[in-house]
C-alpha cells in the first residue's frame, strides 16, 4: 500500500493564498534514508521569493518550501545506527519541510537540546548557519571588530548580532521599527539600532568615524548595499547574502524586484584596490561541497544555545496547515517579524 501525507504546495506562483495542501506520496525510507513526523518547519524570507517566483534555486513545480524542520523520527533504513524510532530530530533540506511526514538521508538530521521546544529548535538550522557563515568564514569577524548587521531584527539579522555580541565585537544594527530596534539593543546587546526607513548611513558614520565598519552583513541590496560599501574600514568586509529589497510589498511586482535589483551597485574588482575592502556573496544551498564547515558550525552552534551564550529568537507559530502558512507569510510580508516564524504541528504540545 502506498502511504500518503499531507504537504503545503506551490503549484503557482503569486501572493500567499496561491499555497495549496494536498496528500502526496510518502516514500519509504531508503537504507540510509530517516523517515520524521513533522513537529515544527521554519518559514525563511526564502520561501516567499519562492511562492513569488523570484527564488533562483528551486526544483520544478508543484513542491513544498521547506528548508528546515524538526520532528520525531518514525522509521529508519537498514544502514542507519545513529537514529532510532522516537528520537527528536532537526534536519536540513532543500525544500519540502512544509509538509506532515519527510524522508530524508540520515545524515541531513541533527540533534538538539533538550532545553528547546521543536519550535525551537526549527527556528535555529537557516537564520544561524547563514549568520556564522557570514560572519566567521566569508567576514572572517574578529573581537574587538565593528560589525554592521542590517535588518538586525531578523531571523538571520537576530542570530548574526547574538553571534558577534558573544564574539566580542562592537554591533550597530538597523530596523524598521521601534519595537524592533529596542530588542537588537535591549534584548541582543547591540550598541545601537537605527532606523532601516531613514538615512541611517550619516549616523553609523558619526559613529565610527572615519576608522569605518569592519564587517558588514548584508541582505537587503539596493541603496543599502552601496551605504555598507561607503561605510567599510580599510581591509573591511562587505557579505552580501539577499535582496529583500526586491520583494514586494503587497502585489507580486517584477518591476520593484527589477529595481532593487538595478539599485544595488555593480562592483568592479578595481575598486576595492584603493579603499582595501572585499566584498564576498553565500548561498547556503550551494554550500553542499563544504559540509566539513557546514556540520561542525551547526553543532556548535546548538552547543551554544545549551550553554545559553546565544538563543533562538522565536516570535511567532502558526499551524501547520494551508491556513497557517498563509498567514505566516502574510505576517513576513507585512514586516511584523521580530525573529523567527514557524509552522507547528497541532499534535505537539
Ligand atoms: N544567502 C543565503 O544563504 C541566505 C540564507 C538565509 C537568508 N537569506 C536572506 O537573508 C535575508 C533575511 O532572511 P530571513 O529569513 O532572516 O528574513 P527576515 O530578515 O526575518 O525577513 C523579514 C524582515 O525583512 C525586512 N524587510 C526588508 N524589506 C522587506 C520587504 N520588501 N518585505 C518584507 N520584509 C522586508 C523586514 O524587517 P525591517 O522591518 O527591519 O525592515 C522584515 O521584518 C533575506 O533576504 C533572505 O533571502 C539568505
Amino acid at each position: 500500500m502506498t502511504l500518503t501525507t499531507s504537504a503545503i504546495l506551490i503549484e503557482r506562483h503569486g501572493r500567499p493564498e496561491v499555497l495549496v495542501e494536498r496528500e502526496v506520496p510518502l516514500a519509504d525510507p531508503g537504507p540510509e534514508e530517516v523517515h520524521l513526523r513533522v513537529q515544527a518547519a521554519g518559514v525563511n524570507f526564502a520561501d516567499l521569493f519562492m511562492r513569488e517566483g523570484l527564488y533562483d534555486t528551486v526544483p520544478p513545480r508543484p513542491y513544498s518550501p521547506g528548508f528546515e524542520v524538526a520532528g520525531e523520527v518514525m522509521r529508519v533504513g537498514h544502514k542507519v545506527p545513529t537514529w532510532k524510532t522516537g528520537d527528536r530530530a532537526v534536519a536540513l533540506m532543500r525544500h519540502g519541510g512544509y509538509a506532515r511526514d519527510v524522508v530524508l538521508p540520515a545524515r541531513q538530521l541533527f540533534r538538539y537540546p533538550d532545553s528547546l521546544t521543536p519550535a525551537e529548535a526549527a527556528a535555529v538550522p537557516v537564520v544561524f548557519l547563514t549568520a556564522w557563515v557570514a560572519l566567521f568564514n566569508s567576514g572572517n569577524a574578529r573581537s574587538g571588530e565593528t560589525a554592521l548587521v542590517l535588518v538586525a531584527g531578523g531571523g538571520v539579522g537576530s542570530a548574526a548580532v547574538q553571534l558577534a555580541v558573544h564574539h566580542g565585537m562592537r554591533v550597530i544594527g538597523t530596523a524598521g521599527t521601534e519595537r524592533k530596534r529596542s530588542f537588537v539593543t535591549d534584548e541582543l546587546g547591540a550598541e545601537v539600532c537605527f532606523d532601516s526607513r531613514g538615512d541611517w548611513e550619516p549616523q553609523v558614520r558619526a559613529l565610527v568615524g572615519d576608522r569605518g565598519v569592519d564587517v558588514a552583513l548584508d541582505a537587503m541590496g539596493g541603496r543599502h548595499t552601496a551605504a555598507c560599501r561607503r561605510l567599510l574600514a580599510p581591509l573591511g568586509r562587505l557579505v552580501f547574502y539577499g535582496l529583500s529589497d526586491a520583494m514586494p510589498r503587497a502585489k507580486r511586482s517584477w518591476l520593484r524586484a527589477a529595481w532593487a535589483w538595478l539599485r544595488t551597485p555593480l562592483i568592479h574588482p578595481l575598486s576595492l584596490i584603493q579603499p582595501n575592502i572585499g566584498v564576498s556573496g553565500i548561498h547556503l544551498l550551494h554550500l553542499q561541497k563544504r559540509e566539513d564547515l557546514m556540520i561542525p558550525a551547526l553543532q556548535q552552534i546548538y552547543r551554544g544555545i545549551e550553554a545559553k551564550h546565544w538563543r533562538p529568537v522565536l516570535d511567532r507559530t502558526f499551524g501547520l496547515s494551508r491556513a497557517g502558512a498563509v498567514e505566516a507569510h502574510r505576517f513576513i510580508h507585512a514586516r511584523q517579524n521580530l525573529g523567527k516564524v514557524v509552522l507547528v504541528s497541532s499534535k505537539v504540545g
